[in-house]
């Protein structure tokens, strides 16, 4: 059993993750593609940017609530969506979908899932938003929206930075993939995280079989291990365009975000077309390689949209200073992938909900230390500016 209490940060989470995981599956949660570049990088560019105390502030009375969509927010924070929380724990989305009821932030399922989106709404409930990834089979995609909506779901994500299979070369060398190959490795690699093996896989296979993706569609909805129809392939479009986003906008009547947006004119062009928020993202360095960090394009983005529509960041969120600092650059609220899929994989629920409280904990101290008691106080004020400007 994983001692959470001694887990002191996220960074702690992930070397518990490390050796509970079957390499593959760590490494899936873990890395990014190609040369790892804007996986560093998105670090790189939180890391340079600095705080600027305010001292003798009154902070006695603090809070890191915030309002999203017109509800209230324990903090500017969301779980991202991550397609593999169920690998990483026995029904691994229910664990963290339940844990950020707790923590009171929003959960949002990813179209690749291992649980039912209706499961998640009845069992765990709280604020839940829905990503989806459009099919080439468009009609599949509207079928799965309404899905969604009857499930009451408060949220739509539609994520636009995949048109193709992202190029992640270690899952190659490691063996694991979606779907997955089982090899000699593989096996070895299971047979060699017992924890995992019996607490995660024997209980699926003693439950509900194989893992599925159980928010494709009947003919899709195959088990992990199995692609009869090419049905990854035929899950993805490289034909998405902004007609899309209009015709999911007329569909869907609730709150509608565009995640992995990295362009100014990306953004103008989501508000143009009736999206409610824009997540700036580079997929957490997991998609195209060289690109740039969020935080380095999150001013821009700012100042394009900012006063028009949602702005919301994420890749590379470990610390809870780096969401005052996304907040403090005018960002609304951040999303966390790994950091929830680090705790989820160290200890289910309970181990999610420390990756939360270690978030909550290290905003309220950076916020106290600085001199902002409450989200509003933040602003750039509450950063240092670049070289260039002193
Ligand atoms: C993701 N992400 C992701 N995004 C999405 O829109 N649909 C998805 O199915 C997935 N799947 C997924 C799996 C795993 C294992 C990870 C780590 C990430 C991207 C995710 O939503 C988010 O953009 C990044 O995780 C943000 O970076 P950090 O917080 O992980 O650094």
């Amino acid at each position: 059993m994983t001692n959470l209490a001694r887990c002191y940060n996220i960074a702690d989470l992930r070397a518990q993750a490390r050796r509970r995981l079957p390499r593959g599956i760590f490494e899936y949660v873990d890395r990014g593609t190609e040369d790892e570049v804007t996986l560093r990088h998105n670090r790189e560019a939180i890391e340079r940017i600095k705080l600027r105390p305010r001292v003798l502030v009154d902070v006695n009375t603090r809070s890191t609530e915030t309002m999203l969509f017109g509800k209230p927010a324990s903090m500017p924070l969301a779980v991202a969506p991550t397609g593999s929380a169920g690998l990483t724990w026995y029904e691994g989305e229910l664990a963290l979908a339940r844990a950020a009821k707790a923590a009171g932030i929003p959960f949002t399922l990813a179209t690749g899932s291992q649980t039912p989106l209706e499961k998640i709404a009845r069992d765990a409930g709280g604020r839940l938003w829905f990503q989806i990834y459009m099919w080439a089979n468009r009609n599949l995609s509207y079928e799965l929206i309404r899905r969604v909506e009857g499930a009451g779901y408060e949220a739509l994500i539609v994520t636009v930075d995949t048109p193709v299979g992202p190029n992640r070369e270690y899952n190659q060398r490691n063996g694991f993939g979606l779907p997955f190959v089982p090899s000699v490795r593989s096996y070895t690699d299971m047979l060699m995280h017992p924890r995992w093996l019996v607490g995660t896989m024997f209980r699926y296979f003693a439950t509900t079989g194989m893992p599925r993706l159980e928010n494709h569609p009947e003919e899709y909805r195959r088990s992990i291990t199995a692609d009869p129809k090419g049905g990854r392939r035929a899950m993805r479009s490289d034909s998405l365009n902004w007609a899309d986003i209009k015709r999911v906008r007329e569909l869907w009547p609730r709150t509608l975000m565009i995640k992995g947006l990295m362009h100014p004119d990306d953004a103008r062009l989501a508000v143009e077309h009736g999206a409610d928020a824009v997540v700036l993202s580079n997929h957490g360095g997991r998609n195209l390689d060289y690109v740039e960090s969020t935080f380095e394009v999150l001013p821009e983005i700012v100042a394009a949209v900012g006063d028009r529509t949602t702005v919301i960041v994420d890749s590379g969120i470990r610390r809870g200073s780096d969401i005052v600092k996304a907040v403090a650059m005018g960002a609304k609220a951040v999303l966390a992938g790994r950091a929830a899929l680090y705790g989820t994989a160290a200890g289910g629920q309970a181990g999610a909900a420390r990756a939360l409280e270690l978030l909550r904990y290290e905003m309220d101290t950076a916020m106290a230390m600085i001199g902002c008691p409450t989200i509003a106080d933040l602003g750039p004020a509450a950063l240092a500016p670049p070289p260039a400007e002193r």
